[in-house]
């Protein structure tokens, strides 16, 4: 049994970080396609500097970046979770939700999936009254898991990332927002216009695994 909550959906185990975690993880970072919005790949000692760092982060606040494993698929294939940003910027304080896979295992949704039992958990365990998340503009897969996701963005959010120079092309980022007003309705009520049930009774069974599970174990 874990000391520190783990998320499960039907097909995701978000967990504490292992040691034998650190080798796929440094392959997934030394990846130029994963890398491709990122300034950089890491060595493999910054990727391990990394996890030990995600690691920390879970036992000393009990939520983090999660190691994610596809039991029966593969035991690391990244990680997705929630985290407080360490700079300055005009939305701050708030807590992001982020995630990054091995190449791999994209397109399965498990980015989505696994990011729903963050969510569940980030408002209704740790009632959060926000979250938000950031990208480069070009990065359209990860966009397009956030907007799945609910969440949405606006002009006057767009920022420069002041942890990138001045002038580097990856500096403009777009931010993303999702109050936990608009969870609710999201996925388990569902929009009126919708008649009987259809949509919501859809989302709240797509949800089903992740918010049955999203216990600590
Ligand atoms: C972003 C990332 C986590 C997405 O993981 P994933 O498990 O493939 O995501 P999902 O399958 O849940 O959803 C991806 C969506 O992007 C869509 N997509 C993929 N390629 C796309 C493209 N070139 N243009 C537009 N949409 C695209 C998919 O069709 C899917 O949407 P759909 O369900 O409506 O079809 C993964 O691509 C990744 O790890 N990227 C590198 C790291 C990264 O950029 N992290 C985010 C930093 S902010």
């Amino acid at each position: 049994m874990s000391a520190y909550p783990e998320l499960r959906t039907a097909r995701l185990l978000l967990r504490q970080w292992r040691d034998s975690d650190r080798a796929p993880f440094a392959a997934l970072n030394a990846d130029s396609q994963v890398r491709e919005y990122f300034p950089g790949l890491l060595t493999k000692e910054q990727s391990d500097g990394l996890a030990e760092k995600l690691e920390l982060g879970l036992v000393e606040r009990g939520f983090g970046f999660w190691a994610v494993e596809a039991p029966g698929v593969a035991d690391f294939i990244g990680f997705i979770g929630i985290s407080v940003p360490n700079f300055e910027a005009h939305f701050m304080p708030s807590v992001e939700i982020g995630w990054r896979l091995a190449r791999e295992h994209w397109g399965k949704g498990y980015a989505t999936e696994g990011a729903r039992a963050t969510m569940d958990h980030a408002f209704e365990t740790l009632l959060l009254p926000e979250l938000v998340s950031m990208t480069v503009p070009g990065n359209v897969r990860s966009r397009r898991v956030m907007e799945k996701l609910g969440f949405t963005r606006r002009d006057a959010d767009d920022f420069d990332h002041p942890a990138i120079a001045e002038g580097h092309p990856l500096r403009r980022h777009v931010l993303y927002r999702l109050p936990k007003s608009r969870w609710y309705p999201m996925v388990k009520v569902g929009p009126p216009s919708d008649g009987p049930s259809t949509r919501g009774a859809t989302a709240a069974d797509e949800r089903a695994p992740a918010t049955s599970s999203a216990l600590a174990r």
